[in-house]
């Protein structure tokens, strides 16, 4: 399918054929896919958790604030962001002097800028912005292999983590319901808006 054609005909699915679950095989297909999602840095600040064990389901689904799409789709996947964001310089920087990115000479002030002290509000902001930019290329990887997804953020943070053990320094960035959708049950796409409202030209405001 052409991208024009993908992008138009994804749909957030909130009803799944019953009794699928996400294979290894099938959850690395599509992982490999995402790993091609480009980062600051290639840092590369994101991992992916699947549930898909039913009494997992069913918690996961309490945590989604009792979104049933969750436990209709039968799998979900987290995504999470890295605020550590470069957990390996000297592997990145290793590929950085073998690919040509830096030279030798380069390297200790990339080490730096890899490694310096930030804020934890920007480490946040640059684990959020890195796994979004993963978050939706797995949305339209999945597509490409026959999945539907409901992204969510309806849910209690706190409680995912507790759940899902998932450690301080990892922000959950969003929770996918994913399995194989009932496209026929839900309802009509809603409208967005306009190409008109959404640009200006050289400067804020100027249209
Ligand atoms: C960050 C984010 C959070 C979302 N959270 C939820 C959610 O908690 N529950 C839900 O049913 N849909 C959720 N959605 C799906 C949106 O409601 C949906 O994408 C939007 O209405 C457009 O519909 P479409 O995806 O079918 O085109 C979320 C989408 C995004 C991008």
């Amino acid at each position: 399918m052409d991208f024009n054609k993908l992008i138009r005909s994804r749909r957030s699915m909130h009803h799944f054929e019953p009794d699928f679950k996400l294979s290894d095989t099938l959850f690395k297909s599509l992982i490999d896919m995402v790993r091609y999602t480009p980062s600051g840095y290639n840092a590369q600040p994101w991992e992916f958790i699947l549930i898909r064990e039913e009494e997992a389901i069913k918690t996961m689904g309490e945590i989604a604030f009792n979104q049933t799409q969750i436990v209709e789709a039968g799998n979900a996947i987290v995504v999470l962001g890295d605020t550590k964001i470069v957990r390996d310089p000297n592997q990145l920087l290793r590929d950085w002097v073998k690919y040509g990115y830096c030279t030798q000479d380069q390297v200790p002030t990339y080490y730096h800028t890899f490694t310096k002290k930030r804020k934890e509000g920007i480490l946040r902001q640059m684990a959020l912005r890195n796994a979004s930019f993963a978050a939706v290329s797995l949305l339209y990887a999945a597509e490409s292999l026959g999945l539907q997804t409901c992204p969510m953020m309806g849910l209690s943070q706190p409680k995912l983590k507790t759940f899902l053990n998932i450690p301080e320094d990892r922000i959950p960035v969003l929770l996918i319901a994913i399995g194989k959708g009932l496209p026929d049950k839900e309802k009509p796409q809603l409208p967005r808006k306009e190409v008109e409202e959404l640009i200006y030209f050289e400067q804020f405001g100027q249209k």
